[in-house]
């Protein structure tokens, strides 16, 4: 018997020592110390022993137990010591850095957009809308340029169909705009984009225009130059200053180009390089941001106005331009490539 009991505990000492999980250690627990274990099944054997022997074994099986449980003890503690091992090492490491998402945000062209409608909102323009696709009556007709005009060639024009094009302008909102309101006063800005037949360093076949419309009886000249001039000071500083240089379209009469101060050198027309002279007006101290003029009587009649009783001034402002003057972009075509080291500078 006894030499039983010292098989068994060097068994439970090898099987424990193996025991990894504390499931294996239970499944062991359960083998050596349950009521059908292997402790047990010695102890059924002690009814066969003469009564004077008894006692002595019975004393020796107790101590059996007794390192039997402290050998369990040790191996569950091992077990627990190895999960909570294992889950420090897949737990999260507070100290790790966070994987960095970027946020994505307005395209520049569309900043400049909004910055100058919320100019020309503070003036009392209100927002209108018009189609890239358009009738070649609200794009050329309406505005004074009859089929087989040669002014019809000033803007090189993509043409859906005979008369359905992509709008070469933001004007043609004008038109739809005095259409739908039917009787002036109108203070309306018409943002959107445009499209003419034309691809270089300053030209994109795809390029965006605010359209200005202020309609009243007796608007003059000198209106139009007095909101060009806040617009422009708003937008890039109490220095700035307003030209309105004589042009020809046949939607207004008189017609100008506005020019106003060179933003770089702040108008005085000098530069750091090496010919002092500022790269970005080439010295002649004006940048052009835009056309306008007073509204032609032939587009009050297109309308429906009656040319004799209401006035009224159009601009048509590039934002590209705009927005290059504003960030000192060098290329337009740099807004088109979505190129995001280009983008994420804004
Ligand atoms: N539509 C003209 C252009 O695109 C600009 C303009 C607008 C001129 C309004 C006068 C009045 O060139």
């Amino acid at each position: 018997m006894k030499a039983q009991l010292d098989s068994l505990l060097e068994e439970a000492r090898k099987a424990l020592a193996g025991a990894v999980t504390m499931d294996d250690v239970e499944a062991l627990r359960v083998s050596l110390l349950g009521k059908k274990g292997s402790l047990s099944a010695l102890l059924k054997g002690v009814s066969e022993m003469p009564a004077a022997e008894r006692p002595t074994f019975g004393k020796v099986v107790n101590q059996a137990k007794g390192v039997l449980e402290t050998l369990l003890e040790e191996s569950a503690a091992r077990a627990k010591a190895r999960v909570d091992a294992e889950m420090l090492s897949v737990s999260i490491d507070v100290t790790e850095p966070g994987r960095h998402y970027r946020r994505g945000h307005v395209h520049p062209i569309r900043e400049t957009t909004e910055v100058i409608l919320e100019v020309f909102g503070q003036l009392g323009y209100r927002q209108a809308h018009g189609p890239e696709i358009e009738h070649e009556y609200y794009n050329f007709e309406a505005l004074n340029v009859p089929k087989h005009h040669p002014a019809r060639d000033m803007q090189d024009t993509f043409y859906l169909t005979e008369d359905v094009v992509l709008r070469t302008h933001t004007s043609p909102t004008q038109i739809r705009t005095m259409l739908d309101v039917k009787r002036p006063p109108i203070k309306a800005v018409m943002p959107g984009a445009v499209y003419r037949s034309d691809s270089d360093a300053t030209h994109s076949p795809m390029f965006h225009q605010i359209e200005g419309l202020y309609v009243d009886e007796e608007v003059s000249l000198a209106d139009l130059k007095g909101t060009l001039l806040a617009f422009a000071r708003k937008l890039f500083g109490s220095e700035m200053r307003v030209r309105l240089r004589p042009s020809f379209f046949p939607f207004t009469e008189p017609s100008c180009e506005v020019d106003i101060s060179c933003v770089t050198c702040m108008g005085s027309g000098r530069g750091e390089g090496e010919s002092g002279i500022c790269r970005v007006c080439k010295g002649s101290t004006w940048l052009e941001v835009g056309g306008a003029g007073l509204v032609h009587p032939n587009v009050f009649k297109a309308v429906g106005y009656d040319p004799e009783k209401v006035t009224g001034f159009a601009f048509g402002l590039g934002v590209e331009r705009i927005a290059m003057l504003r960030h000192k972009i060098p290329d337009l075509r740099l807004f088109f490539e979505n190129d995001v080291r280009f983008l994420r500078q804004f």
